[in-house]
């Protein structure tokens, strides 16, 4: 009897689209490709609380070398020549940006008043028409002189330093005020005669 011959021919190859234990055979998983996909996770993960870390540390570094400031207007200004001023008006200009009037009188008396409420610090309003400023928080009132006459306001609104500069410009210096009910109007330097 013959022996029997060895078969030699390669196992026929799945069909295209064929799915099953046959096809998982055909394509094999490259060995170590999870580990290399949980190595790749890791490594962003890092590089992402690096990153984190970077920028809360550069961000505490700035907040140190530029720290909270309050950037307030100077307390001292240039206000113009006398002549832009008309005699018996509250004159606004500077109220926005410095928190002053500068009143010139019918006498050609200049001052400058400073515009918070002597009660609790509220900005009054120059109401031209009842030729008062009034303010919105409590209802205090003022004469144009800064003198108080009703609303729970104890005492007047305060004048700033005013002088003429050698350029003939009026300057204004809120960090010298003057108090009505201690006797300060009366300092040479609460106002200016022209
Ligand atoms: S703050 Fe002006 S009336 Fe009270």
């Amino acid at each position: 009897m013959a022996p029997k011959e060895p078969q030699t021919q390669a196992p026929s190859a799945p069909a295209p689209g064929k799915t099953g234990a046959g096809a998982a055979a055909a394509k094999p998983q490259p060995e170590g490709r999870g580990k290399t996909r949980r190595e790749f996770n890791w490594l962003a993960l890092a590089w992402t609380a690096f990153t984190a870390a970077s920028v809360a540390g550069l961000t505490a570094t700035m907040r140190f070398m530029f720290p909270n400031v309050l950037f307030e207007p100077p307390t001292l200004f240039k206000a113009g020549y006398p002549d832009s001023y008309k005699p018996g008006e509250v004159d606004e200009r500077f109220k926005e940006k410095y928190g002053v009037w500068i009143i010139r009188g019918e006498d050609n008396i200049m001052y400058a008043l400073i515009a918070i409420c002597t009660h609790l610090g509220c900005p009054p309003n120059w109401l031209a028409a009842e030729q008062k400023f009034k303010c919105p928080c409590h209802g205090s009132g003022y004469y144009k002189s800064g003198i108080n006459f009703e609303g729970p306001t104890p005492r007047p609104l305060e004048r700033a330093r005013i002088t003429l500069g050698e350029d003939g410009q009026i300057i204004v210096d809120k960090s010298r005020k003057f108090q009505w009910e201690k006797g300060e109007w009366t300092d040479p330097d609460s106002f200016l005669k022209l």
